[in-house]
């Protein structure tokens, strides 16, 4: 569920870069040559969060407390869990209190490693699912809710440098990520056309056994939050200049 992390580091970034551009004053400028540039960003990051959580509507930035997002597929061909879900209207609760715990940064190599951790998460959502988690199987549409605590994820991004009308900018070739959640609970409402029986037996399985699930999903996931993050970030790669974004 660290996609919502994400998502809201995605947003980070993006105030990151628009408010440096337009704001400079209420930003912790970082310079490539600061002997010590990853506490710098660590800082600059604490000065924004505040920022992050309200969002600021005049440059487009949403908030972040709770973080919306529209809609998630998630689609799981083979395995102990095998489903077809689609979650839509997220909202997520939490992913302001965020702690960016490591920041590594290799200029020479374009590499850029995080570690954040999240206390908690707690999650609404539409969803529709169909399919079988650990040879049950599962049918329902309706509300979801969870809560998730403990989150830990490491970050690495992998750049390269491009030249584009005379200016260096950054291009983000991979994007990694490696999730770990310390305790979820969930709850599907209306599974089994609302069979309240076959629906509760199938919440307590699943809390029972979240662990198990959790490390099934975790490579989609983990894979999905790449990718879109990979996009969202090339998008303001490809925009300013790294120049503006790290100056000398
Ligand atoms: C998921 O959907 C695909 C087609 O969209 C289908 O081929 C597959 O059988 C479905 N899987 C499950 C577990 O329902
Ligand atoms: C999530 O936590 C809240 C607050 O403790 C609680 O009211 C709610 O029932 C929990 N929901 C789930 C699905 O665990």
């Amino acid at each position: 569920m660290n996609l919502y992390i994400f998502l809201c580091m995605f947003a980070f970034f993006r105030c990151y870069v628009e408010c440096r551009s337009k704001l400079p004053t209420f930003l912790k400028i970082c310079r490539r040559t600061d002997p010590n540039l990853e506490e710098c960003i660590k800082q600059a990051v604490h000065t924004l969060k505040p920022l992050l959580a309200h969002g600021i509507p005049e440059f487009d930035i949403p908030s972040c407390e709770p973080l919306y997002i529209s809609e998630v597929v998630l689609d799981q061909g083979s395995g102990a869990v095998s489903v077809n879900s689609s979650y839509r209207d997220i909202k997520v609760y939490g992913p302001s209190q965020f702690t960016l715990k490591q920041v590594k940064i290799n200029l020479e190599r374009n590499r850029i490693r995080l570690k954040v951790h999240i206390p908690s998460l707690y999650l609404v959502s539409k969803y529709t699912m169909e399919g079988r988690i650990l040879m049950m199987p599962i049918a329902g549409s309706g509300n979801c809710y969870g809560n998730y605590t403990n989150i830990d994820a490491s970050v690495t991004i992998q750049g390269q440098k491009i030249k584009k009308d005379g200016e260096i900018y950054f291009n983000i070739k991979d994007f990694h990520v490696d999730f770990n959640i310390g305790h979820a609970s969930i709850q599907l409402d209306n599974l089994f056309n609302g069979d309240k029986e076959l629906g509760e037996a199938m919440n307590l399985f699943l809390n029972e056994n979240w662990k198990n699930v959790a490390n099934e999903i975790k490579p989609v996931l983990e894979d999905t939050i790449a990718s879109i993050f990979k996009k969202f970030s090339n998008k303001i790669y490809h925009k300013y200049p790294l120049s503006v974004l790290l100056p000398k």
